[in-house]
């Protein structure tokens, strides 16, 4: 695509999203070149800072967290040079008009084209606001050039919330101009799921339910929830991951092939699939969803705090670190084969990734080790840390006899010699301002995903009483999760487990 001249006004610019991911994100793209060629980046927030002590914060930002992390000093000064702040009170209408005037006066010595690409990485309870400040000094309106708005997450604290926020950002700006960020949209091997599937003839004829078993999508942390408390306490894993992370991944994994590669064509298959998913039902609720939190443990030699002990964490929260649900997708391709999703914090190790579990041999011809039977053909499709895709298959045991063992195809993102692997906001910031919507969340997609798990979040308030299991930190959950997926013959893929077995 064509990517136009244009001002990137960051709000929560004295965040630290903006200090961690955004600008070490658009660093990166400078040093590769990609940036437009008249392009300025405006940090928008209360905090006071000048140019300078906002371009100091920003370099230290780029110095920790960049890939280029050790930029020249000349790289660093031409970088600096797009930089700006504006201090305002962004509570507040009328000083928006500071916000007008600084864009106009950028407009002019910096020859942006009156292109405007907003972010909003402020707190969510903005997300309403700001849009409408904007609207009230024609920001909404392209003069010459266009206006975009790109919304963190997380969108909405439940289905009411969500459908209202996009209601009201429909009053002043249209859908295509509104970006919906999912993180995990913008991660390298999330779009591999799409090019996996439908690059390959050989995938396709199997992914149904007639060849698949059962699909497994997990998303586990080693971190707890660090200094975010007070946010993670009102929010939970099932609002922080499911609704958003997991089931993009589930999107990806069951939908139809596209006609083509476009926001529209790729978002309106998302959208059966969120349509298909299957309501939890009382039963469903009681018996198919589980939530957990973690306890304090002394685990692998260090001491971890229990959840209920972190900062910002009401010492009787009941709020949920775990989930982990098993769900249906009543449609023809997928009738009838489980999806298990599951996430957590504090896990024994970061990793999230999706198993697609191939039916077995009608007919079981050889003597095989224990472990083919129970682990069967396997696709393992690994998002992170360690990116890559894994086939597990049958192969016969050399020597006498027909014996059966698991050998693994493994191909590890990291073998490839001299790829650079873009970071996820690289690639998101990017497509937003080439205005490329295809890795961004559209409204009714997401108000569909909030749909489906309004009713857990419903039954959690409704039942306080409702099982909240407790885990030790470090391990990987509630052990009745192993249950929903059918107990001691089929239970989740520990990767740590398998360490020497997977060669992770
Ligand atoms: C964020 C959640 O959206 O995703 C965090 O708010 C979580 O709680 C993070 O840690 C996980 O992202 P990643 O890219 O590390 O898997």
């Amino acid at each position: 695509g064509q990517i136009q001249d244009q001002v990137l006004v960051i709000f929560g610019a004295s965040g630290d999203l903006t200090y961690r991911k955004l600008i070490p994100a658009l660093f990166d793209l400078f040093m590769q070149d990609l940036l437009p060629r008249n392009f300025t980046i405006l940090g928008v927030s209360r905090t006071e800072f000048t140019d300078a002590t906002f371009r100091d914060k920003m370099n230290d930002g780029i110095r920790q967290f960049a890939y280029f992390k050790n930029p020249s000093k000349e790289k660093l000064t031409v970088f600096d040079e797009k930089l700006h702040y504006l201090a305002i009170e962004t509570k507040e209408a009328s000083e928006y008009v500071k916000l007008q005037h600084k864009l106009k006066k950028i407009d002019h010595d910096h020859q942006t084209g009156g292109n405007y690409l907003f972010y909003l990485s402020t707190p969510p309870a903005l997300y309403g606001l700001i849009p409408q400040f904007l609207a009230k000094f024609g920001l909404n309106k392209g003069h010459n050039g266009f206006p975009r708005l790109i919304i963190e997450k997380p969108f909405g604290e439940d289905v009411y919330s969500a459908f209202q926020l996009n209601k009201l950002l429909l009053e002043f700006f249209k859908e295509e101009q509104i970006y919906r960020i999912d993180h995990y949209l913008g991660k390298e091997t999330v779009q591999n799921v799409l090019v996996t599937r439908f690059a390959n003839g050989i995938y396709e004829p199997l992914w149904n339910r007639n060849y698949i078993d059962r699909v497994e999508i997990t998303a586990a942390e080693s971190l707890g929830v660090e200094g975010r408390g007070g946010y993670y306490d009102h929010a939970g894993a099932l609002r922080d991951m499911v609704q958003n992370h997991l089931l993009q991944l589930v999107a990806l994994v069951a939908m139809e092939p596209p006609t083509e590669i476009s926001a529209g064509a790729i978002r309106n298959e998302k959208m059966k699939v969120f349509q298909s998913l299957r309501p939890l039902k009382e039963h469903d609720l009681f018996n198919s969803v589980i939530r957990g939190q973690y306890m304090s443990s002394n685990i692998r030699g260090g001491h971890f705090k229990g959840y209920r002990e972190e900062v910002g964490v009401d010492p009787m929260s009941r709020t949920e670190t775990y989930v982990a649900l098993k769900f249906f997708i009543d449609n023809w391709r997928w009738g009838g084969v489980p999806f298990y999703i599951r996430t957590g914090k504090r896990m024994p190790t970061r990793v999230s990734e999706i198993v697609i579990h191939f039916k077995p041999t009608p007919h079981k011809l050889f003597v095989s080790n224990p472990d083919f039977w129970t682990m069967g053909n396997q696709l393992v499709l690994r998002i992170h840390p360690d990116e890559g895709i894994l086939l597990k298959t049958g192969m016969k045991v050399p020597g006498a006899g027909f014996e059966v063992k698991t050998v693994n195809m493994d191909f590890h993102y990291k073998d490839l010699q001299e790829t650079y692997v873009p970071g996820a906001y690289e690639r998101l910031l990017l497509d937003g301002m080439m205005g490329d919507a295809t890795l961004y969340t559209r409204g009714d997609g997401l108000e569909a995903a909030w749909c489906f798990v309004q009713p857990i979040l419903d039954f959690w308030k409704h039942n306080p009483n409702a099982p909240l299991y407790g885990y030790p930190a470090g391990t990987w959950g509630p052990d009745c999760a192993d249950k929903l997926i059918g107990g001691e013959k089929q239970t989740w893929r520990y990767p740590c487990k398998n360490l020497a077995d997977d060669g992770i």
